[in-house]
């Protein structure tokens, strides 16, 4: 078989799912297809489709991408727990033993003959991808994530659909607290940045947001809370972000068994929250709601497949120009480049003196601090 003369690139989507992760994919087959001697490849699951024996890498093309940029998920799969640095590979007797299989990575990307890669994904792939990059893979970063605390973006895709869909659920939960004159808890996630929680909290008209950036006294809870009891049958609604701690307490969470998951499983601490403030002495009836995955299922709003494709045809171009070693950017209203460098160094988590929250302190929600 004559090798082909085409270009080639490969895409790989790492980390947890995210509304917008297709539309990014249609765009830069779409605009690879303007450039006429393009072929572009997908890994599947992340790097493990090109780590895995035999290789999962699928052509993408017109074919399979057309009209995707509606869906939610990834068509090329994703994972977290395939860090080619950190790579887990269980031992015959069930154990798991991590190995650096990037060398090998970088060979088969080589074998290929693959130009350059797209990585879509978050801090943890971005990480991966300035890894990559320093050991010479030509590599482009775009950023994902629900949370929205990568850095260097002012916006991720995702994170506003990601809002949306709490908001429409905490709409419902008013009306149900307020007919039960109970106090509803909505758990949103949020790792390590309350931007989910924070944006929920405002356009829902929550009563208290909690957020990992402030931690809480839940005693200010219950005061802001009795307030709303204090002229007979009241109701509330409270926001907490997944990683929402008590002052001087810690997070709450669970050690996976998940092989190579490699962090702590957050989820739950409405439930928490709900026993810290019946200790407290919060005599209303509580319930709790976990939002969960659902946040990050279904089909993207009309921004964030916007989002996705601007980033999708950056990526592109930056392939074309050879901009490797940096990542698509949302800067002031446009699209930009930044260096992996800088998009990893820290998480971009929510500034307690912001205008943000202190608008929301200035319509009265209380952040329990
Ligand atoms: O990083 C995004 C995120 O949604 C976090 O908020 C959450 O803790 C995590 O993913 C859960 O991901 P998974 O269940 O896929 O491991």
């Amino acid at each position: 078989m004559e090798k082909s003369t085409k270009r080639k690139l490969i895409v790989s989507t790492g980390g947890g799912d995210c509304p917008g992760l297709n539309a990014v994919l249609r765009a830069i087959v779409k605009r690879a297809g303007q450039e006429k001697n393009w072929e572009i490849l997908g890994s599947v699951e992340a790097f493990n489709g090109v780590l895995n024996n035999p290789m999962e890498v699928i052509n993408l093309g017109n074919e399979n991408t057309a009209g995707i940029h509606v869906k939610g998920g990834t068509i090329i799969k994703t994972t977290n727990k395939g860090n080619p640095f950190d790579f887990p590979i269980e031992q015959p007797d069930g154990s798991v033993v991590n190995m650096d299989r990037s060398d090998e990575l970088i060979q088969r990307l080589e074998d290929l003959d693959v130009e350059a890669v797209i990585n879509i994904g978050g801090e943890g792939s971005q990480s991966i991808s300035q890894q990559l990059y320093e050991k010479g893979v030509n590599i482009i970063g775009v950023p994902k994530t629900i949370d929205n605390d990568l850095s260097s973006t002012d916006l991720t895709f995702g994170f506003r659909t990601a809002v949306q869909i709490a908001t429409d659920s905490f709409d419902r939960l008013v009306t149900t607290a307020e007919s039960h004159h109970r106090v509803m808890i909505m758990e949103v996630m949020g790792r390590d940045a309350g931007w989910i929680a924070l944006h929920t909290a405002i356009a829902g008209g929550a009563e208290v947001c909690l957020i990992p950036e402030i931690p809480y006294d839940v005693d200010k809870i219950v005061e802001r809370l009795n307030l709303r009891y204090s002229k007979g049958k009241g109701f509330a609604n409270i926001v907490i972000a997944e990683g929402a701690r008590p002052k001087g307490g810690t997070t709450f969470s669970q050690e996976s068994n998940e092989v190579g998951y490699g962090k702590a499983r957050l989820g739950g601490v409405a439930y928490e929250l709900s026993e810290q403030l019946k200790a407290a002495g919060c005599k209303a009836i509580i319930r709790e709601t976990v939002l969960g995955h659902t946040q990050r299922g279904g089909t993207p709003i009309a921004f964030d497949r916007v989002l996705a494709t601007l980033f999708g045809v950056k990526a592109f171009e930056m392939v074309l120009n050879k901009e490797y070693g940096r990542m698509v950017a949302w800067k002031s209203q446009d699209v930009v480049s930044v260096p992996l460098l800088d998009a990893i160094k820290d998480y971009n988590t929510v500034n307690p003196d912001s205008f943000t929250v202190k608008a929301a302190k200035g319509i009265g929600i209380s952040f329990g601090d």
